[in-house]
């Protein structure tokens, strides 16, 4: 990877990935593709290039990827999965017609891609604990079907024109620089943002929901290190099953607790929120990643609840 441009620069994974990439490969390497009712701002417009860059558009990516003589995009472009059941047109239009424009563009340039997949791409069918790489995918979301199609058809990219492309399946994704919005893992973002206001948290999952989770310095990592594998170690491409924590509301706020003694938190479940979180698996099985590329995560609960409190009582949130 020389040049590089992320598509959804300034959501929550993009915002911290470009400035990863930035460091990794030089700020100038790296383009921040953003639509217009998202532009950067701070370090993320100042530190190099950004371009308008709105994946529906069939000409904005080609355009970008000759400027820049791009040869790796991230695209990270989509709607999370309780927004995607209130538009699941948009959901559509925006996850695989924009994945088709990206992998249009990679085969005529020559680039690789990574279009992340999603623990949202398994259903109430499949095996609950230590989902396997292989199994079941029957979702029962839109967001889920159209993640099950993003690995589809990029896996048909590779296998049919030769384009490089490599995913992996992201947990529910905890950080404290840009906020998810629209998603049914937010809760536990959201829960440390209320600990450190000390606000009581109202949570929308009821006990014993458990789903994976990744702090967000591991899933970074996940996306660089899965793009600079050796391809000859890769049985599976799109997606890899990645996991580092699953853990329960009650499990999550007891943490936090240990850190913030003050700290309350009462239930309201959210039926929505909850009926997703239930047609979700509690946790992955990444025994592939480990071996086919040697994905190690860093953070566990323990470690990872430390750091946000710190982070974001240094931030004044
Ligand atoms: N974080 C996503 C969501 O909750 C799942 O990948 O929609």
């Amino acid at each position: 990877m020389k040049n590089i441009l992320v598509v959804g620069a300034t959501g929550q994974i993009g915002s911290e990935l470009t400035m990863e990439l930035r460091k990794r490969y030089g700020n100038d390497h790296v383009v921040a593709g953003y639509i217009p009712s998202a532009a950067p701002k701070g370090v993320l417009r100042d530190s190099g290039p950004s371009e308008v860059a709105d994946v529906v558009d069939p000409n904005m990516i080609p355009e970008i990827v000759k400027k820049y003589k791009i040869d790796a995009i991230y695209n990270l472009a989509a709607l999370l999965s309780v927004v995607a059941e209130s538009k699941p047109m948009l959901a559509w239009n925006i996850g695989i017609n924009g994945l088709l424009n990206i992998l249009e563009t990679a085969r005529q340039f020559n680039c690789a891609v990574f279009t992340p997949s999603s623990i949202g791409s398994f259903g109430p069918t499949t095996p609950r604990v230590k989902t396997p790489q292989d199994t079941i995918q029957r979702p029962t979301t839109m967001y889920g079907v159209t993640k099950v199609t993003t690995e589809l058809v990029s896996d048909y990219y590779f296998h049919r024109f030769g384009v490089d492309t490599r995913a992996v399946r992201f947990p529910g994704i905890i950080s404290n620089v840009t906020l998810p919005g629209g998603g049914t893992t937010d809760y536990a973002v959201d829960i440390y943002y209320s600990a450190v206001k000390s606000e009581k948290f109202v949570c929308p999952l009821k006990e014993g929901t458990y789903m994976d989770m990744m702090y967000m310095p591991d899933a970074l990592n996940a996306a660089v290190s899965l793009m600079e594998a050796d391809p000859a170690r890769l049985i599976h491409r799109n997606a890899f099953n990645i996991a580092s924590m699953s853990f329960a509301p009650e499990e999550i706020f007891a943490e936090i607790k240990k850190n913030i003694p003050s700290f309350e938190m009462d239930y309201d479940v959210d039926p929505l929120k909850q009926s997703i979180a239930d047609s979700w698996p509690d946790s992955l099985d990444d025994t592939c990643a480990r071996q086919e590329w040697d994905w190690k995560p860093q953070y566990d609960l323990q470690s990872m609840t430390v750091d946000m409190i710190e982070k974001l009582k240094a931030r004044k949130v």
